[in-house]
């Protein structure tokens, strides 16, 4: 007897289309016999960690045999001080993604409603209808928006709220769009938003920001008891394999957090890393500089060849080319070159690159400038 194992699924899970990553590199060498490929399609950082992460990893080596330190208590330690918080106060994840789904696992099921925007990240809609919840998706700002094109409309979310409405998910910035949200319009939504619905800032590019109205959310903790703020490892640490995020909040959902965690979610090497990219402010000073140099130059490659950009401040930038983008994401593929098509975000027309260093960043635009011409778009 055949089975359609995908009928005993639960409803949710149904419904879901797998999370797409980014193509690996090992992946397409293999599919397209090329070389040394460049990828630029998951907003890594092309730095690497810190010498002080490779040094920690190898001397002494992480012990592999015993389960890791589940409480993870000496990174834990280390993050309160920095981030001025309670130990209790802060939840470890197998990455910010495994956080995201601990909240919807916590506070949401089927009958409860969660926000987020348009073209908000992918992760969002999966974590919400894994669990039954019912996604509210508010409308973005428009493409030809003067402050914020394809960003997250806030009155348009507090439209949504229903008796209903548990959590709110905002990305600050966001994936894809690298739209951002200044710190007096987030603070006054989150102010209008009932004390019992949970709103998640999901600032996994926060390292990166150099606004100086880009909100210090951590301050507001202690305001609103309802607000998660989530942060990675994976991205200026660059610990993306290892996989280490963060939520920071009140106490008592940390508490709720932590019911739904799965033990030992975080592995030793993991723990050990984040600890010691901790330390290391002079390399993350660097990256950030490197990203604002990487940012300015596409800035200044896509005016002059008039393609349309999202203004962004993570460290990546999303390009319109105004037309179907995929034959231009294979073509730079054949290039060796990886970047992300983001179609499947309602965004066909747009190709999300990975800001990177001067070298990588020439090198894709290199790549870009032979297939526009190939494909007579230039
Ligand atoms: C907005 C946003 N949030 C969260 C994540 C998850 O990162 P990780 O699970 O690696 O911590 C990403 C990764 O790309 C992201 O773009």
């Amino acid at each position: 007897m055949s089975v359609d194992f995908l009928k005993l699924a639960v409803a949710g899970v149904q419904g879901l289309q797998p999370y797409q990553p980014g193509k690996s590199i090992e992946e397409l060498e293999r599919e397209l016999g090329v070389s040394d490929t460049l990828k630029l399609a998951s907003n890594e950082n092309p730095m690497g960690p810190s010498t002080m992460v490779i040094d920690a990893l190898h001397d002494p080596t992480p012990q592999l045999d015993l389960y890791p330190d589940g409480g993870g208590f000496i990174l834990k330690d280390k993050l309160s001080k920095k981030l001025g918080v309670t130990q209790a106060q802060i939840t470890l994840g197998n990455g910010s993604n495994d956080v995201l789904d601990m909240i919807a696992r916590a506070f949401l099921c089927e009958g409860r409603e969660a926000i987020y925007s348009e073209y908000a990240f992918a992760v969002y809609p999966i974590s919400v209808q894994a669990v039954g919840a019912t996604a509210k998706i508010a409308k973005a700002f428009p493409s030809d928006d003067e402050d914020s094109p394809y960003g997250h409309d806030l009155d348009a979310m507090q439209a949504l709220i229903s008796d209903k409405t548990r959590v709110i998910f905002i990305a600050n910035p966001n994936n894809p769009t690298g739209t951002w949200l200044k710190a007096d319009k987030l603070d006054a939504f989150i102010t209008s938003v009932p004390s019992d619905v949970i709103v998640v800032v999901d600032e996994a590019y926060f390292e990166y920001v150099i606004e100086p109205e880009y909100p210090d959310t951590l301050q507001w903790l202690s305001k609103y008891p309802n607000l998660i703020v989530t942060r990675t490892f994976s991205k200026i640490y660059a610990l993306a394999g290892l996989r280490v995020g963060y939520a920071v909040c009140s106490e008592e959902i940390a508490d709720c957090l932590n019911r739904v965690r799965q033990p030992f979610n975080v592995n030793t090497p993991a723990l050990v890393a984040a600890t010691a990219a901790l330390d290391d402010d002079e390399h993350r000073k660097n990256c950030v500089d490197i990203n604002i140099t990487g940012i300015k130059f596409w800035r200044a490659a896509c005016q002059y060849r008039g393609l349309e950009y999202i203004p962004t401040v993570g460290n990546f930038i999303t390009i319109d080319f105004e037309q179907d983008a995929m034959p231009i994401y294979e073509a730079l593929l054949r290039e060796a070159v990886i970047v992300r098509p983001i179609g499947n975000y309602g965004m066909p027309n747009h190709l999300r690159i990975t800001v990177s260093n001067f070298e990588e960043n020439t090198q894709c635009l290199n790549a870009l400038d032979k297939v526009l011409d190939d494909l007579g778009i230039a």
